[in-house]
């Protein structure tokens, strides 16, 4: 098992990686918790047992799940259980499940410790870890969260074996993007070594910038095009894959910047085509409209702010010439 920790001072909080980490709930539970409310979803294989009298709390599958009534639903049926503030709610899922159950926690008697065993690998390197938690609105997505760190993350990678290969795909597109915030020699990693490297990146982002003030905003890196393809819609594409052609334009454009040589660009190609994920932006897409969500909430006179390579590594950049943004399209269309 690999032990790694997100430093927040008082907040600190360990993170398990490796085969069986599910096992070691009990362990990890806040001290005096009497009562567990996991929350789960009915396609989820994975059962934990935190040792203590618990409850398993089911909400619907999907993305359209994470809702405002889901986290309605499940504070009332903690309400009638009679969970209170020295419990504990555990979150067993993918990102869907974690966000909605810490965010349910964040809120529930003004805050209760939860506690993230991540199922998915997009979940374990990414979403389980930091303390973003929300659901989606119809106007948008993650529009109602808050920051609620987890009282610890159990990352089980025995469970990724049982995912269906699209769903794991799904986070190699994430895993993609740590090849370019420092991880090196991911491809060399066993899955235990990738996925703990991972989650030490992001979480040595995460305590130098817990609220997002600015430097975390590089675990964005390739998420301006990636969420620009979802929200346009209409593709068969994970947010994983969507990210994964993000890297690509974010490379094509820092190098028509003069951010980064044409190496390293290719160096982009070869670290997505390894992880056999998509490169080029599907048949069929309008540029024009992609470029215009990439300014969705601002004007375009302010320009669009990138996470973009250079010497300094990844950073973010405001980019206000539209041209450009256009022409870096090219080689992906
Ligand atoms: N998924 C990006 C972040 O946690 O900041």
């Amino acid at each position: 098992m690999i032990e790694l920790s997100v430093a927040l001072e008082d907040r600190s909080y360990p993170v398990l990686v490796g085969a069986g980490a599910r096992h070691r709930l009990g362990e990890v539970l806040p001290s005096g918790v009497r009562r567990v409310a996991v929350v789960t979803q009915s396609s989820i294989p994975v059962e934990v047992d935190p040792g203590v009298d618990h409850r398993v709390f089911t909400m619907p599958d999907g993305e359209s799940g994470k809702d405002l009534s889901t986290v309605e639903d499940l504070c009332r049926q903690w309400a009638q259980w009679g969970l209170t503030r020295g419990d504990c709610v555990v979150g067993v899922g993918g990102g869907v499940v974690t966000d909605t159950a810490g965010f349910a926690a964040a809120v529930y008697h003004r805050g209760i410790p939860v506690v993230h065993v991540a199922t998915t690998l997009l979940g374990q390197i990414d979403a389980a870890i930091g303390g973003k938690t929300g659901v989606n609105l119809p106007e948008g997505k993650n529009l109602v969260g808050s920051f609620w760190q987890p009282s610890a993350v159990l990352c089980d990678t025995e469970v990724l074996s049982t995912l269906p290969a699209r769903e794991y795909r799904n986070g190699l597109g994430e895993m993609a993007k740590y090849a370019f915030l420092g991880v090196a020699d991911l491809a060399d990693l066993s899955l235990d070594e990738a996925v703990a490297a991972c989650v030490a990146c992001k979480a040595e982002v995460v305590a130098s910038d817990e609220r997002e003030g600015g430097r975390r905003a590089i675990l964005n890196y390739g998420h301006t095009l990636g969420h620009a393809l979802e929200t346009a819609g209409g593709y068969d594409l994970r947010h994983g894959e969507a990210v994964a052609i993000g890297l690509i334009y974010a490379a094509e454009l820092a190098h028509n910047l003069g951010r980064i040589s044409a190496t390293r660009v290719q160096e982009h190609r070869s670290v997505v085509a390894g992880y056999d994920l998509p490169m080029v932006i599907p048949p069929g897409s309008d540029p024009e409209q992609l470029i215009a969500l990439f300014n969705r909430d601002k004007k375009a006179i302010d320009g669009v702010t990138f996470v973009l390579d250079g010497l300094n590594g990844v950073e973010p950049v405001r980019i206000t010439d539209t041209d450009l943004l256009r022409q870096s399209m090219e080689g992906l269309l």
